[in-house]
């Protein structure tokens, strides 16, 4: 068979491992050939590709970006965008596409799907915030980065007396603040599902102070919002993307200057951006990535097409694009429950508990 590969939206580490493993596979069992469109839905619409060999994926699987590169170009906003990419894939001679993307990207996929393309899609974002699979790669990677920064700053919040607010990435979702900030022993974690009130964030921080503790660590999700004041997201650019999304940043500034006002302690604010993006997965990352790169590639060969391939529980399964897209994925219940559990009610701190 004949396979194009494609990599869009922002990238994610894990991605070179999804597409070697399925080149890899795909030559070794099925016999297949490769085509990579470069730059996401941009290489279909305007024919950009490359030949994926074994040649082109060998020493990729601990590199971070993805050797097609990305974009987030939507041909759906083009006038004979939809058109041009079944045209563009006939022309290549693709029997089969394998989209690897999160729901903007996936959304594309159906669309062609339902024009008659076949497609097989895989999940991709740091934010884990797509339905239908329990993880996506890239995400342990960024909770992993997020988490040595949290212990970083927690050496120098300690040495100066301060409060620190890093402000870590996740779009509509606190997945990536709330898995940091567990494993970081973050006192206050701010997330976009449960909007916050700053002068409840202010006491909590009080009383941790009054407890004897002298600095804190407050983790917040760059989608977070208050109640009140700060109530609605905070954005760096509000300038539209191709897929509707504004850019989001800056509350873990706004916020720092609040909780300085109000407690008068000491704070500053850490951004952590594109670094937890950027740089080689984890080993778990390489090892889910690699599993989505052979569940594609088996998928293509039991003739799916529409689909996407996920994680549920410990198994890789099938599932529809459908089923992936429409709604955010936002934090469990039950994580939010273990959030709270560690914080402390009132009154003394047991010693040496906390941060
Ligand atoms: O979706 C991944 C993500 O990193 C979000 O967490 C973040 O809001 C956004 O992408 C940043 O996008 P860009 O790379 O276009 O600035």
């Amino acid at each position: 068979m004949k396979i194009g590969v494609l990599t869009g939206g922002g990238d994610c580490p894990g991605l070179n491992a999804v597409i070697r493993a399925a080149v890899r596979k795909g030559i070794f069992h099925y016999g297949d050939q490769f085509v990579g469109f470069l730059e996401g839905w941009r290489g279909v619409v305007d024919n950009r590709t490359m030949e994926l060999d074994l040649q082109a994926v060998a020493g990729i699987l601990p590199r971070g970006g993805t050797i097609l590169r990305t974009s987030r170009t939507n041909p759906g906003k083009r006038p004979d965008g939809l058109d041009r990419c079944i045209e563009m894939l006939r022309q290549n001679g693709i029997d089969v596409l394998i989209a690897i993307g999160g729901d903007d990207t996936q959304s594309v996929a159906l669309k062609l799907h339902e024009r008659g393309a076949r497609i097989v899609g895989v999940p991709k974002t740091i934010d884990n915030d797509l339905s239908g699979t329990d993880f996506c790669f890239g995400f342990d990677t960024a909770v992993s980065i997020a988490t040595e920064a949290i212990d970083r700053v927690h050496t120098t919040a300690e040495a100066h007396n301060r409060v620190m607010v890093v402000e870590v990435m996740g779009r509509d979702s606190g997945w990536i603040a709330i898995y940091s900030g567990i494993a970081g022993g973050a006192d206050v974690i701010l997330i976009p599902e449960h909007p916050f009130d700053i002068d409840d964030i202010a006491e909590r921080l009080r009383q941790r102070h009054t407890r004897g503790r002298y600095f804190s660590i407050v983790v917040v999700a760059e989608g977070a919002r208050a109640s009140k004041e700060l109530a609605s997201q905070h954005v760096t650019s509000s300038k539209l993307d191709e897929f509707g999304h504004v850019r989001l940043g800056g509350i873990g500034n706004e916020l720092a200057a609040e909780i300085e006002q109000r407690t008068g302690f000491e704070t500053r604010a850490v951004v952590l951006g594109h670094i937890q993006r950027g740089g080689s997965p984890t080993a778990f990352d390489r090892v889910l990535a690699t599993r989505y790169g052979i569940g594609a590639i088996d998928m293509v060969h039991a003739g799916e097409s529409g689909c996407m391939v996920a994680l549920r529980g410990t198994r890789i399964i099938s599932v529809p694009m459908a089923e992936a897209l429409g709604k955010t994925r936002v934090v469990d219940e039950d994580l939010i429950r273990v959030a709270e559990g560690l914080q402390h009610p009132t009154g003394e701190e047991v010693a040496g508990s906390g941060s």
